[in-house]
């Protein structure tokens, strides 16, 4: 906008803040293995600063889902946007180009990912772990990367670990390294997948409390999750699925205490005790693979 000098100030409202980064847009996802159909048209919108928890039986898509909205797993149809960007692919006129490798890589960064097995860098201290991408990636310079990761470990109560290695942490202490690693990318929208369903018990409430303090900053969350009573605490948004699709979505105290679909009826009251939709590896899964 050009401006004239003296004309501007009194005569324009002042700007509106900024809208808050990190709204996702998934329209129409649909994605096979094979003959699989594994997302059957999934339509979701996660709104900038809340906390989505999604929850559904082993092989409802799940981690598909999660892995297309930063293109690990291209869709076959459908379209994923971040703030309005599409997720790997250029829009032209009505074509979509895939990009390249390196343009996804860029988009990745504002999509933090963490996995059910940590993923950590065995061969690097907790510090090194965290200063790895924003050094490589954004080439950030190694004291302003340390000086942000310590901060990091320090927010997720680690401050007094920066170098130690992963075998020399507990399973809770290296998925919080793992989660301030997915930090110091500063990214606008942070995925989990099961991020407590390979902690021994007593390690679980650890973990859940560094992402119940993410979602009280306002730190744009979505959560894979078996922990239902975490899912009711820390949600705005509860998503079931089964089967590739979305059955019900909605606030917890709809989805969790009245669903309205007698699936989410069953895969709860399974969950609640302790029954084959508890566990990760529960018979409708056909394949065992590495979340990462
Ligand atoms: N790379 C792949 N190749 C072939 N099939 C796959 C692949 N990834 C996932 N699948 C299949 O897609 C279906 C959905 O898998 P997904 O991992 O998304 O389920 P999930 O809901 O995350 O399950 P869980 O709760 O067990 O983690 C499963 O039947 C799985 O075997
Ligand atoms: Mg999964």
């Amino acid at each position: 906008m050009s401006t004239t000098a003296g004309a501007i100030d009194t005569a324009t409202p002042p700007a509106p803040a900024p809208p808050r980064a990190g709204l996702i847009e998934i329209r129409q996802v649909h994605k096979s293995f094979g003959d699989l159909k594994v997302l059957a048209g999934i339509d979701l919108t996660i709104q900038p600063g809340e906390v989505t928890a999604i929850l559904g039986p082993s092989g409802s898509g799940k981690s598909t889902l999660l892995r297309t909205i930063n293109h690990l797993e291209p869709v076959n149809q459908g379209l994923i946007s971040l703030d309005g960007e599409v997720i790997g692919y250029r829009r032209e006129g009505n074509l979509l180009h895939e990009l390249p490798e390196k343009e996804v890589l860029r988009q990745r960064t504002a999509i933090g990912m963490v996995f059910q097995n940590f993923a950590l860098f065995a061969h690097k201290t907790a510090l090194a772990n965290i200063t790895e991408a924003p050094r490589r990636a954004l080439g950030i310079p190694r004291r302003e990367a340390e000086a942000h990761a310590r901060e990091l470990l320090d927010l997720v109560g680690l401050a007094d670990k920066a170098d130690a290695y992963p075998r020399q942490l507990s399973g809770g202490q290296q998925q919080r390294v793992a989660i301030a690693r997915a930090l110091a990318l500063r990214p606008k929208v942070l995925l989990f997948d099961e991020p407590t369903s390979a902690l021994d018990p007593e390690l679980v409430e650890e973990v859940l409390a560094v992402i119940r303090s993410l979602a009280r900053a306002g730190t744009t969350l979505v959560i894979v999750t078996h922990e239902i009573s975490f899912a009711r605490d820390v949600a705005d948004t509860v998503v079931f699925m089964d089967r590739g699709r979305i059955v019900e979505q909605g606030p917890p105290s709809q989805i969790i205490d009245h669903p309205a679909h007698e699936r989410t009826r069953t895969f709860l009251q399974r969950v609640r005790s302790g029954g084959p939709d508890a566990e990760s590896a529960a018979p409708a899964r056909s394949t065992d693979k590495d979340p990462s």
